[in-house]
């Protein structure tokens, strides 16, 4: 079995932060996500470390369970929020107002009066919505910090639903007319113009692009400076990669080797020194989880199917992507791989398969599976499809176990649902 990191085998079983994931589904039941608390912070630090000076705003989008969320404000992360749910839970785990960026390319005028309410920046993404936000901010009587989202036209090499600084993406200002805009928001009522903001794309496994969107975004502020516009920070928000499979990922260092002097080169001849944002969000939390899922049924038809307990409900990324995500059989963890199987969901579509052809120790039911690096748009993107309850979410920490989130019951999929009085 190939395993990387904080996963390791005993007696053949798959064992994440010092528990056995065969005594977990014991316990429990499956499926079950498994979040390792040690790996997040971890991964937190390796980031800050590179990036010492930086603000690192975690991407909640990721996976905004509120005790990921509280694990990270312990280690000092800010947040990038793109809903008034996601801000409601990041405010809920005790991350500073002042360190949350609220995103999003259609923001209700609810979600920026909470913002304004809760003194919290917004990234504009369009003068509609500045205006919008000069009215709610005025009827507050507070002054709102903004920056605006850029659309930087950069096409990072990545799946295209997940690339979002292309020209024609939804997100954003385009980078003709940001000066413009920026001039405008200067003679804005109750708005602070304090900095600049732009998201390039997800799962980016090679620096270059985010090196160009740096530049970009440093003449940028040079020319706003120009016309008196100073600005506190640059955020060049998230996108950094991980290795799914067997892809070479650059590290937080490789990142910050290659944009960390352009950046402060760039920034020096400045009034203002801006300082830098990141928002990563899959970087900290893939790796940390796993979900794990039991075979119900093992037939040979036209390929060797295993039939599992999880579905794309819980598991969107490989139907919505084609991505990879790697298997390991937890009960047969350090067996040797004999046959090819096709690991499918429960759902009734033929577009549920978890993992396709895959070389794997020989699989019976009741086997587990888990399946890795789900920690990040994993849990956050489920859904109860086919009337499925949402299952539970653990935590591990050196040999201990919490439940971070209970299994939802049949009831709850009736929970919020009203039977008008005439068909009581
Ligand atoms: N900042 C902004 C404004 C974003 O839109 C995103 C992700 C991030 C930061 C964090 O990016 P990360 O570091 O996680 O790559 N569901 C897809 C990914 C969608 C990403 C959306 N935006 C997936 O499962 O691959």
């Amino acid at each position: 079995m190939s395993t990387r990191g904080h996963l390791e085998v005993k007696n053949s079983h798959l064992i994440l932060g010092g528990v056995d994931t065969v005594t977990l589904s014991e316990q429990f039941g499956t499926p079950l996500y498994i979040t390792n608390e040690a790996r997040i912070r971890a991964n937190y630090r390796r980031f800050k470390e590179a990036f010492p000076d930086a603000e690192i705003y975690y991407a909640a989008k990721s996976n905004y369970n509120l005790t990921v969320l509280k694990i990270l404000a312990e280690e000092g992360a800010g947040a990038d929020v793109f809903s008034g749910g996601e801000l409601h839970c990041a405010l809920k785990a005790g991350i500073p107002s002042d360190k949350i960026l609220f995103n999003g390319n259609s923001k209700t005028d609810a979600e920026l009066e909470m913002a304004v309410k809760n003194n919290v920046r917004i990234s504009v993404d369009s003068l509609d919505e500045l205006r919008t936000l000069s009215e709610i901010a005025h009827k507050y009587d507070n002054l709102v910090g903004i920056s605006f989202r850029v659309n930087p036209d950069i096409s990072p090499r990545t799946h295209p639903k997940i690339a979002t600084g292309l020209k024609e993406s939804k997100f954003g200002i385009p980078f003709k007319e940001i000066i413009v805009t920026y001039k405008e928001a200067q003679s804005t009522e109750n708005i602070k113009i304090e900095g600049i903001h732009c998201h390039i794309g997800s799962q980016i496994l090679d620096v270059s692009p985010f090196l160009e969107a740096t530049k970009k975004m440093i003449n940028l502020v040079k020319e706003l400076a120009r016309f008196g516009i100073h600005l506190e920070f640059i955020d060049i928000g998230g996108g950094l990669g991980i290795s799914y499979e067997n892809e070479v990922a650059p590290s937080p260092k490789d990142l910050a080797d290659v944009i960390l002097p352009v950046f402060v080169e760039g920034t020096k001849a400045l009034e203002i020194h801006p300082k830098l944002v990141l928002e990563p969000g899959r970087y900290i939390m893939a790796d940390t989880t796993i979900l794990l899922t039991k075979a119900n049924t093992v037939k040979h038809a036209y390929r060797n199917f295993v039939g599992v307990d999880a579905g794309f409900n819980l598991l969107i990324r490989p139907a919505m992507y084609d991505a990879h995500h790697r298997i390991v059989v937890a009960n047969k963890a350090d067996e040797k791989s004999s046959s090819v199987y096709t690991i499918v969901g429960p759902i009734c579509e033929s577009g549920d398969v978890l993992a396709r052809d895959r070389f794997l120790p020989k699989i019976e039911k009741d086997d587990l599976i888990a399946i890795l690096d789900v920690g990040a748009y994993g849990f956050s993107m489920s859904s109860q499809y086919n009337g499925r309850p949402r299952c539970a979410e653990l935590l591990v920490h050196h040999g201990k176990v919490d439940i971070i989130r209970k299994e939802e019951s049949y009831d709850d999929l009736l929970v919020n649902q009203v039977l008008p009085s005439r068909f009581r």
